[in-house]
């Protein structure tokens, strides 16, 4: 006998990303905003301006990377069991990528999911991290091994608080966004390389035009089987990098603009691209302070590293490399011996 268990369930996950200042909200249910103390000390006055509901609860967790594990999804967690929330109850997301991944992650699994909304507080997060729903933590064997595909109900994009940003912060961000150009839109390309990110009009322009590429692209492979995988154009040279310094020396954005000029340089070798087209990416780059060198030690063992990443198997590598500007191809065929030349020539000028 067999029973069968009809799912097929077309479910609307559907929600806006508004840009602009956070609108006064009230919310008819428990809320937690989930933050750290360095964020909380700079905007936690302003959303509690603009956000009330009808009991509003604040969790810290401790700032930074080493923290984005289970301590603190327990944290998290048993602070909502004592306050009693249930299914109805909703958290928000007030950070960047650490604060935005964890928020959902423990939403995900609180009483099998509940609501939760982002606030990205950082360029990076706001162009990238807080939009598509990947939410998780790290763990001894890697960064962002557990988690969930959980969208957010909503998320708000306020520009003003990137006034604070330190400068190498706003520079990772700009990695991001640079990533979108490169990988899908030439025009928006050619804006950047024109444009000053450092106006705040020209900055919330190109924050639109970033996100609402990201917006596409998740909306056609929301769970990453197939294009979503090019938004990791520069992470998978990028993690490797991050992996071998210790994840101190290099910001995340940092270490994915030193990716993306690897990927690119594979690229150019492979005829995908032109040299002349990725030098231009590069002094993009090189605008916002971004690093685009890194002395690789050992490019064998560099290249071991790529096993690690969630998009090989035991025996491929997945690359995303660029085709020209504006246009991008995920491929498995790419030779260890051309990689290895790239790895090889880098960090000699
Ligand atoms: N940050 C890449 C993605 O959301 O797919």
């Amino acid at each position: 006998m067999q029973v069968n268990i009809p799912l097929k369930k077309v479910i609307d996950n559907s929600y806006d990303i508004t840009i602009d200042t956070i609108p006064t909200t009230y919310f008819d249910t428990k809320v937690a905003i989930i933050t750290n103390p360095k964020v909380a000390g700079l905007h936690l006055g302003y959303l509690l301006s603009k956000i009330t509901a009808k009991e509003l609860y604040i969790i810290t967790v401790p700032d930074g990377e080493e923290y984005k594990n289970q301590d603190s999804i327990d944290l998290i967690l048993e602070s909502l069991f004592n306050h009693r929330f249930n299914r109805k109850s909703m958290l928000i997301a007030f950070g960047g990528g650490v604060i935005g991944d964890m928020t959902g992650y423990a939403s995900s699994i609180y009483q099998r999911g509940i609501d939760f909304i982002q606030i990205p507080t950082t360029l990076l997060s706001q162009v990238d991290a807080s939009v598509g729903g990947k939410t998780g933590m790290n763990n001894s064997y890697g960064k962002n091994l557990i988690g969930a595909f959980h969208q957010p109900r909503g998320v708000y994009i306020d520009p003003c608080f990137l006034t604070t940003l330190a400068s190498r912060e706003f520079g990772a961000g700009v990695a991001e966004i640079v990533k979108m150009a490169v990988t899908f839109n030439k025009t928006f390309f050619e804006f950047l390389e024109s444009a000053n990110l450092k106006n705040p009009d020209i900055l919330e322009d190109a924050i639109k035009q970033a996100v609402q590429t990201k917006a596409d692209v998740v909306a056609k492979d929301e769970k990453e089987n197939g294009i979503r995988a090019t938004l990791n154009y520069g992470h998978t040279f990028g993690h490797v990098v991050e992996n071998e310094t210790k994840y101190k020396k290099y910001l995340h954005g940092e270490a994915v603009a030193i990716g993306m000029v690897m990927a690119n340089n594979t690229s150019v070798k492979m005829g995908l691209m032109s040299n002349d087209e990725a030098i231009r990416v590069k002094l993009l780059l090189e605008k916002y302070n971004l690093p685009t060198n890194y002395n690789v030690e050992n490019e064998v063992d560099f290249y071991e590293t790529f096993y690690l990443d969630k998009k090989s198997s035991d025996s491929k590598i997945t690359f995303i490399l660029p085709v020209g500007i504006g246009d991008v191809k995920i491929t498995d065929e790419c030779e260890r011996e051309v990689v290895l030349s790239v790895l090889n020539e880098f960090g000699t000028d």
